[in-house]
């Protein structure tokens, strides 16, 4: 497991384990406080204070949350909207079974001769200590890495199926009832195969990044079924669909790269549901207030996800007592690493986001300075061929 400031399973956290904890997170959240508006804020502060300064999630076996959204029933069972209902076909018939991918076949995550992933893809490369670590010591970081991406994935395949349920009972169409009843079995299943590997085949498994607990919580939370579709099915699905086809790019390693491939069918298939859903709400219901307010939510939300991948759990494991967090996050953000990571996700985020109308004017330049805007002249998951969303991404 991945070393953490709790010190005893689910105990509360010392007053020294705190102030280590705000000094880590409170740049973020003061940033957070400048841009958002007092109503968004407050929904984010309950799930940031937990997630980022008590870090509820460390070391406990199970987090209860709250939940406080409207249950949609239609007595009508009209089927209105065929495009939702040709995915919903397309979903029944592309299903798939776990038991029948190939577990029987060897798998070593630490293998010297055949790196499971490539050296250049650990944070920590762009590091002089890297070149005084043995080759056992390389093959640690290569396994870690592998092990704390597919847990992150993990959490928010959870995350996704618990979305997926919510949405189902709050969306006004039987259409997309229907199909939302298809994802909840595909993230069920995805919830089955990843723990299977990182259980079977990598032999660990890292706690959820406090960034992606934040967001885990607030969309639970958040009574209002758009927001927790923007939020999971346009933002996190998004983003697990760019985290799935730079790994099956990179892994050398036939099951996972299987499972992979098999995923991201089941998950743009996601993200085409979120981005049909959302356009028409959001162009035929919302006020221009509203609309802003997603606006803002979204990019603090591509903030959240970005930071993810800082990979501060790998830092706190093997290279905390080398440099400060500050120059890690400095190094790593820059690097080679990152430019591919951003690229991966954010080239199926960025596009949707348009989309929907969340890339006005008035946020562009957040998204510039953030290094994001390029992305937004890329193509929607479902306009690309099956070579372009599979394909490697350069850089
Ligand atoms: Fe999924
Ligand atoms: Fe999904």
């Amino acid at each position: 497991m991945s070393s953490s400031i709790r010190s005893d399973k689910g105990s509360t956290p010392s007053l020294a384990e705190l102030i280590v904890s705000v000094k880590k997170t409170l740049p973020m959240v003061s940033d957070a406080t400048g841009r958002l508006s007092l109503s968004q804020l407050k929904s984010f502060l309950g799930p940031a204070f937990k997630g980022l300064i008590l870090q509820t999630s460390r070391g406990a076996d199970s987090t209860t949350m709250k939940t406080a959204h409207d249950v949609h029933y239609d007595w009508t069972y009209e089927r209105e909207n065929t495009t939702m209902s040709k995915l919903y076909n397309a979903a029944l018939s592309s299903q798939w079974n776990a038991i029948d991918l190939d577990w029987s076949c060897e798998v070593d995550p630490l293998s010297i001769s055949r790196p499971i992933i490539p050296d250049a893809f650990c944070p920590g490369i762009v590091l002089p200590q890297w070149a005084l670590l043995s080759d056992k010591e390389k093959a640690k970081h290569r396994q870690a890495l592998l092990s704390w991406m597919l847990s992150q994935i993990l959490h928010g395949e959870q995350g996704a199926l618990y979305g997926a349920c919510q949405v189902i009972q709050a969306v006004p169409w039987m259409d997309g009832k229907l199909l939302g009843s298809t994802q909840v079995l595909d993230e069920g299943r995805h919830v089955e195969v990843f723990h299977r590997y990182l259980n079977e085949k990598l032999g660990r498994k890292y706690e959820i990044n406090e960034n992606l607990y934040v967001l885990s919580e607030f969309l639970v939370n958040d009574s209002r079924w758009d927001v927790k579709f923007l939020g999971m099915q346009i933002m996190i699905e998004g983003f697990g669909l760019g985290a799935f086809t730079m790994i099956q790019n990179i892994v050398d390693e036939p099951l996972l790269k299987n499972i992979l491939k098999l995923i991201i069918q089941d998950e743009a298939r996601h993200v085409h549901y979120g981005v049909l859903a959302l356009q028409k709400f959001y162009e035929n219901e919302l006020s221009e207030k509203e609309l802003r307010e997603r606006e803002d939510l979204a990019f603090e939300i591509s903030l959240l996800l970005q930071r993810r991948f800082l990979a501060h759990e790998i830092y706190d494991e093997y290279w905390g007592n080398h440099l400060s967090l500050k120059q890690w996050d400095k190094f790593v953000g820059e690097s080679q690493l990152m430019r591919i990571f951003r690229k991966s996700m954010f080239r199926l985020v960025i596009p949707h986001l348009k989309k929907l109308g969340l890339l006005s004017p008035r946020i562009q330049p957040r998204y510039r300075q953030a290094g994001l805007l390029d992305f937004q002249e890329g193509k929607a998951v479902y306009e690309m061929s099956q070579q372009e969303l599979l394909g490697p991404v350069a850089c």
